[in-house]
């Protein structure tokens, strides 16, 4: 059985980091437009590095989460079968064991070279600007994707999603598009859908099923139930 199971903030809430939309989310006190487009990029290049410098030194103090786990100990049963996109920039994911993930909303663990367009490996603040250990400009950005930009390996992505059996979407609001259409694709290649949210999303009417609550206790009982069976 081919599986893919796309994730989105809630999944690592339980492990300390901030959901966006939610009370008290990352956004508050941010206005959206400053710290994730590139039009506030080039506004104010001083506020977003310090922005994303700030969060990438949060990951230091957050672990995966029984949900993060979960889906590792199911890579190891289902190896291929199994995909994990997420739009997720922490590496939680990674950390807990998980090898074939894709990050479409990009990584707060890389930069991205605006003069070369390498995408080193980072986990320095990008302020005062360091200069690419490629080609020494000094034009690195985060290796994140604002609004307005092209999310990672979308072929990739379109290409399990449209061939799998079973899609499941854990904590993402479906607010957020392409990853909100992915279901009506998985559904309408055939595959059941499944939502594991804490609780109804703007997404929920298009998913077969719906369980609401954590991520930390939905996801390992459906990975047992999965595996059990
Ligand atoms: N367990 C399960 N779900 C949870 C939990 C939890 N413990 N805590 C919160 N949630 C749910 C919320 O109810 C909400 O539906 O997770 C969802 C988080 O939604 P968002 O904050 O909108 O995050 P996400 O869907 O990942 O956002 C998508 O928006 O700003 C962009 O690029 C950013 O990748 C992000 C994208």
């Amino acid at each position: 059985m081919r599986v893919v199971v796309l994730t989105g903030a809630g999944i690592s809430a339980e492990s300390g980091v901030r959901t966006f939309r939610d009370d008290g989310g990352l956004w508050e006190g941010h206005d959206v437009n400053a710290v994730a487009t590139p039009e506030g990029f080039a506004r104010d290049r001083e506020l977003v590095q310090r922005f994303y410098d700030a969060r990438r030194r949060s990951l230091a103090h957050v672990e995966p989460n029984p949900a993060h786990l979960a889906l590792a100990r199911l890579e190891e049963e289902l190896g291929e079968d199994l995909l994990v996109v997420t739009q997720n920039v922490d590496d939680l994911h990674e950390r807990a064991g998980s090898r074939r993930v894709v990050h479409m909303h990009g990584e707060l663990l890389r930069a991205a070279c605006e003069a070369c367009g390498s995408r080193p490996r980072w986990e320095e603040d990008l302020l005062p600007s360091p200069p690419c250990p490629v080609c020494g400009a000094r034009a690195l950005r985060p290796d994140v994707v604002w609004f307005g930009e092209v999310p990672y390996e979308l072929d990739r992505i379109g290409r399990a999603v449209s061939g799998c059996d079973l899609f499941v979407s854990v904590g993402t609001s479906g607010s957020v598009y392409p990853a909100a259409g992915y279901v009506s694709l998985a559904a309408s290649s055939g595959a059941h859908t499944l939502e594991l949210n804490l609780e109804p999303s703007e997404g929920s009417r298009f998913f077969d099923e719906v369980r609401t609550g954590p991520a930390g206790r939905l996801v390992p009982e459906w990975v047992e139930e999965l595996l059990g069976g």
